[in-house]
């Protein structure tokens, strides 16, 4: 886990430009599904067939980043967010571009630091000029956090934990699942950084039975907190219940729960107050898709240091496959199917 989780991180892909993180889970899963291939998102499919339930299984492969606007004379890049990206987190950090071009964000003078904004930054990679800041960058290039992964003990800091720790949990799932009845569709999707497009189009054209998202989510035990939440790291996966994009199905809420606790498994419950996941694309997508989400608790989410516990991964691993491999009683657990 360590290794993968290592090279996952690592691996640059911020929304959009998902190429080179597909290619590295691709290689990764080849070898244990029938078959895997891509959409025209940038979405990575992987599929286990069985004759029982259509499984989708999403995990978002892309992070967030910063996009370059405009060049200036004296050769300093101006830029705008790829998803969620603070000005006050991104302020004297290193930021890395697909072609390994690495810059250092400042800022203008400014007198007031609430002021401060993306336009009031630019980034330094060290060019003397335009012409020569041209011949490395062009608008519209993207970068990402500039950072190794830390192993301390069991826990883990790095840049892009969301989502690399769900993409790693999926990868073990899918390499260690078992003989199973359901089909299963493991979805690396693309973009769910700015606005859950590539799970959109991956669940229209799969039209799953059911949908699972495994993703990151917040905590609420480091000191004050932004908002009270009842998820720890380190007190195993959570179960969502809710959080701004989905409402997660309460049959299938319950179903996890029960695996959980029939194989002592730790889990928490979620409700996340701020923010989304695939599973709100995926449950809105045709006419309704019942899913749920598996959460890895990770703390300073959206900063170059989030932080996570392998173990959380393990168990959110054990969970996963627990569910995967089960019988699926589609008529049992959801009274309106077959739709
Ligand atoms: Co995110
Ligand atoms: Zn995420």
């Amino acid at each position: 886990m360590k290794d993968l989780l290592k090279k996952l991180s690592e691996t640059y892909g911020p929304a959009g430009r998902e190429e080179t993180i597909a290619g590295v889970i691709k290689d990764e899963l080849e070898s244990f599904v029938d078959e895997t291939f891509t959409d025209v998102t940038g979405n990575l499919y992987a599929v286990k067939k069985g004759s029982g339930a259509k499984i989708m299984v999403a995990a978002h492969m892309d992070e967030i980043g910063i996009i370059v606007t405009f060049i200036e004379e004296k050769g300093f890049l101006r830029f705008s967010n790829v998803g969620g990206v603070s000005p006050y987190i991104l302020l004297g950090q290193q930021v890395v571009f697909s072609n390994g071009t690495v810059g250092t964000v400042s800022m203008e003078k400014l007198d007031d630091i609430k002021k401060l904004a993306l336009d009031k930054m630019y980034i330094d990679i060290g060019a003397r000029d335009r012409d020569e800041a041209s011949a490395k960058i062009r608008i519209g290039d993207v970068a990402t956090y500039y950072r190794h992964v830390s192993f301390n003990g069991g826990r883990v800091i790095g840049k892009a934990m969301d989502n690399r720790t769900g993409c790693a949990v999926l990868i073990k799932a899918m390499q260690e699942l078992g003989d199973t009845n359901n089909t299963v569709y493991a979805v690396f999707t693309a973009q769910e950084e700015v606005g859950l497009r590539g799970s959109r189009t991956s669940s229209y054209r799969l039209d799953p039975d059911v949908g699972l998202a495994v993703d990151v989510t917040l905590v609420g035990d480091t000191p004050e907190p932004p908002s009270p939440m009842a998820v720890s790291l380190g007190k195993g996966p959570a179960v969502k219940v809710k959080d701004n994009s989905v409402i997660c199905h309460p049959r299938l809420k319950e179903m996890l729960i029960n695996l959980a606790v029939k194989n002592n498994i730790p889990y928490q419950l979620e409700v996340l107050t701020a923010g989304g996941t695939d599973a709100g694309a995926i449950h809105i997508s045709r006419e309704g898709v019942p899913a749920g989400v598996i959460s890895i608790p990770c703390r300073y989410v959206h900063t170059p240091g989030e932080m996570v516990e392998l173990e959380d991964l393990e168990n959110a691993v054990r969970l996963l496959k627990l569910f995967l491999e089960g019988p699926v009683d589609l008529q049992k657990i959801f009274p309106c199917y077959p739709r």
